[in-house]
């Protein structure tokens, strides 16, 4: 498991002004795109997007002050992928949560940009390491397009001779100001279920808050986006999606952020996940070779004071 040299990225990829590749943290080669209209970084450890910034606008995404960077160790904050299964393993529990995605090294197969986006595509295929902890062949390709939104396109190919199934998610962490006075709509009516209790809820009531921990996967919300209103920031981020019949919504909440190592006790108000997936009784079963495609576009809005 290595990366491709930081040299040979720059010379074949790099562009001035737009595309450039450098070390980042824990000695991770990161992306760093610059867009007509904003900037991102994707670290080639996990396909993981570290950071997005619109043009005039305040970072979108979370990452904790305690984010820990080392081979192994999901980071905590950005996009993690998490593939090919979603939580805990369904059978094996000394599986990584969230799978083996996040914690591999990716390819880079493509970058490209024009004076409309920034595009840039990595890739992760069956080798030794995942076939020990996944018996199928795939090829799972990450592309990630900086225009006027954030857009990021997951898909898996089946290489196998035989279907597979899995869950999966964009595990995205959003920035906020204070979730005290953050809220979500576009999921008013849709079922979820309570992963703290185990409970199924018959639909959301209007908008979501939080008051405490919430850890909820909704299932079947449809076509219409999600909207995260952030009052203290004058903003809404608005997520569209495609191919996930699963949105999870967490934020840990004083208790839980105290229970986990690499995220500060006090950053819970600061942080929000919206997660396109497809997750709990949401599992996808892919022939052998076909492929399916998981999908968001994040649009940061400033509201007019
Ligand atoms: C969320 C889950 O998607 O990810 C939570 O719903 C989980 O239950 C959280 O705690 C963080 O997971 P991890 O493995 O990155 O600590």
């Amino acid at each position: 498991m290595s990366f491709p040299d930081l040299a040979m990225l720059n010379k074949r990829f790099g562009a001035t002004g737009r595309i450039a590749f450098r070390a980042g943290a824990g000695g991770f080669p990161v992306a760093v795109l610059v867009g007509p209209q904003g900037s991102c970084e994707v670290s080639l450890y996990g396909g993981h997007v570290l950071c997005y910034r619109p043009q005039g606008q305040a970072p979108v995404l979370f990452m904790s002050r305690r984010a820990v960077f080392e081979m192994g160790k999901p980071i905590r904050g950005g996009i993690p992928v998490c593939w090919p299964w979603f939580g805990a393993h369904p059978q094996d529990k000394a599986q990584p949560l969230h799978g083996f995605a996040r914690l591999m090294p990716w390819n880079l197969l493509s970058a490209e940009y024009s004076a409309q986006m920034t595009d840039i595509k990595l890739g992760l295929c069956d080798n030794d390491a995942t076939r020990a902890r996944w018996p199928h062949a795939f090829d799972l390709t990450l592309r990630i397009i900086l225009d006027a939104t954030l857009r990021v396109e997951l898909t898996t190919r089946n290489r196998d001779k035989v279907p597979f199934t899995l869950t999966e998610a964009l595990h995205t962490y959003l920035r906020v100001r204070d979730i005290a006075h953050v809220s979500v709509a576009g999921l008013d009516g849709v079922r979820y279920l309570d992963t703290l209790t185990g409970q199924e809820h018959a639909a959301q009531k209007g908008a979501v808050h939080f008051h405490g921990e919430t850890d909820r996967i909704y299932h079947d919300p449809g076509a219409d986006p999600c909207t995260v209103n952030d009052e203290g920031l004058g903003r809404q981020v608005v997520i569209t999606k495609r191919g996930s019949r699963s949105t999870v919504v967490w934020n840990p909440w004083i208790d839980k952020a105290r229970r986990m190592p690499d995220f500060g006790d006090d950053e819970y108000p600061q942080m929000l996940c919206v997660e396109t997936a497809n997750a709990a009784q949401d599992v996808l079963t892919l022939p052998a070779g076909e492929e399916h495609t998981l999908a968001f576009a994040l649009r940061a809005e400033l509201r007019m004071p």
